[in-house]
């Protein structure tokens, strides 16, 4: 049996509740809430009672539908996250790695690695993918690179990386994988942004399809669920035991999983895999590749061709930055980007892009490169720190509760940052706790007063 099928079975039993949630499905909701959520979400939302599995130790319903989604995705096993890739991408690491460990992480990683690298106490070498100047962004990551620094380095336990990029490019992850094999190194692939790879093949291929041990996506960020509904699968190849990944998930998650989010985990999979899931990918795919060739068509306007992934759309606008193009798109035509840098904007589209959306931005984009508004030539703008190598002088967990202080900006190069320096989105590292401030972080955060140092 489903979630979805044993908690509509389960409403219709009306057994007498004692027991949290304290709104007792319903009976109970405060007019705001009520106002805005409506009534029925609070229907479906059950704790672990009798006869509901339990997510830290599913042997029922949870149980056999994770073990139908593993089917699905080609993986030895899939773990359904409440609370989304980050905690996936923690997990993982508990699961692989001890204090003092070694772990490679690609430098576009998620802040969540950071977090997790303070839990664990493993010690990060940092891999810097290439970078693309003209566009701003990290772009795929050298397998040349890779494998000098694995052979350098023989004690590397894990290797992290992401993939797609946020703005979706992707590396050879096959490639990639047969490396970290030949060094005995478990390859971790944060796929977020590729959960619905598994779904159309014109879309990307997933990593757990090319010999990845653990990925982690959310599929909340282009499948159409619910933030922050994630999976974590492990490959089907690897040795890793599911029982280790079970326990790492278990000491950072919730012991009240949001039974609406696991209803919306397994009917977004069961979706995807049906009939109207795959008309309705189909559908997006011919839409948003309608709008590129449209956007294509725009004088002044260029799109990045190197992401297969169509959900990802990169453009940029002659002389004018990703920031400029950004704030006139949501102050003058009330859109709004995913994510900007210096040089490009990223639209980010999902099962929820309809084509009336992508018109909207379509016409947006014509009229504002038809009035041609100039402000300055794109090469004065550069990211000056997003692609420099950074200088770790402590571990994030050994800094970790150490006293900081406040210095003028101006005085804190060579000093060991005590923050952590991220743009969300997308969230990538700029500086983390335990780095060495180059002055190239002093130009990039001038408009700060001040930045926290260790004492
Ligand atoms: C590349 C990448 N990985 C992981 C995450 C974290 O995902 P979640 O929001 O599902 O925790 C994000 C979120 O922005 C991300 O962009």
């Amino acid at each position: 049996m489903t979630i979805v099928n044993f908690i509509e079975n389960f409403k219709k039993k009306k057994r007498v509740l004692f027991t949290t949630p304290s709104h007792g499905q319903g009976d109970f909701v405060n007019p705001a809430s009520l106002k805005l959520l409506g009534h029925k979400f609070f229907t479906c939302d059950y704790s672990e009672i009798e006869g509901f599995d339990n997510l830290s130790n599913p042997i029922g319903i949870i149980r056999t539908s994770q073990v139908e989604a593993a089917r699905i995705y080609g993986a030895k096993s899939t773990f359904f996250l409440t609370n989304g890739s980050t905690s996936g991408i923690i997990a993982s690491m508990f699961a692989l790695l001890n204090r003092c460990d070694k772990v490679l992480i690609a430098r576009n990683c998620h802040k969540s690695v950071y977090n997790g690298l303070v839990l664990t106490g493993a010690v990060p070498l940092w891999l810097m993918p290439q970078y693309n100047k003209e566009w701003g962004i990290y772009e795929t990551i050298s397998l040349d690179l890779l494998e000098e620094t694995l052979a350098r380095n023989k004690d590397i336990k894990a290797f992290i990386m992401t993939n797609p990029s946020y703005e979706g490019v992707m590396s050879d992850v096959y490639r990639i994988s047969s490396v970290c094999k030949k060094y005995n190194v478990k390859l971790i692939v944060d796929e977020a942004h590729g959960a619905l790879w598994t779904y159309h093949k014109a879309l990307g291929t997933p990593a757990l399809m090319q010999g990845a041990d653990i990925v982690v996506q959310s599929l909340h960020k282009t499948a159409g669920a619910l933030n922050p509904a994630a999976l974590l699968h492990i490959g089907l190849d690897s040795d890793i035991e599911p029982k280790n990944i079970q326990k790492a998930l278990n000491l950072i998650t919730t012991t009240s999983p949001s039974y609406p989010l696991l209803v919306n985990i397994e009917s977004t999979i069961n979706y995807l895999s049906s009939q109207s899931g795959q008309t309705k990918l189909q559908e997006l795919v011919k839409n948003v590749n309608r709008t590129i060739r449209f956007l294509k068509s725009i004088p002044n306007l260029e799109v990045y061709s190197y992401n297969n992934d169509v959900t990802k759309i990169l453009v940029k606008v002659t002389n004018m930055s990703g920031f400029e193009l950004s704030d006139i798109l949501f102050d003058e035509y009330n859109i709004e980007d995913e994510l900007a840098n210096e040089k490009s904007v990223m639209f980010l589209t999902g099962l929820g892009t309809t084509k009336s959306k992508l018109k909207k931005l379509e016409k947006a984009l014509f009229d504002l490169c038809a009035k041609n508004i100039k402000i300055k030539p794109n090469e004065e703008r550069e990211n000056p720190v997003i692609n420099i190598e950074p200088r770790v002088r402590y571990t994030p967990a050994l800094l970790w509760g150490k006293p900081s202080r406040e210095v003028e900006s101006k005085y804190a190069l060579a000093r060991v940052s005590m923050e952590l320096i991220a743009d969300y989105p997308p969230g990538i590292p700029i500086l983390l706790p335990g780095e060495v401030i180059k002055k190239e972080h002093i130009e990039y955060l001038k408009d700060r007063q001040k930045i926290k140092v260790l004492m």
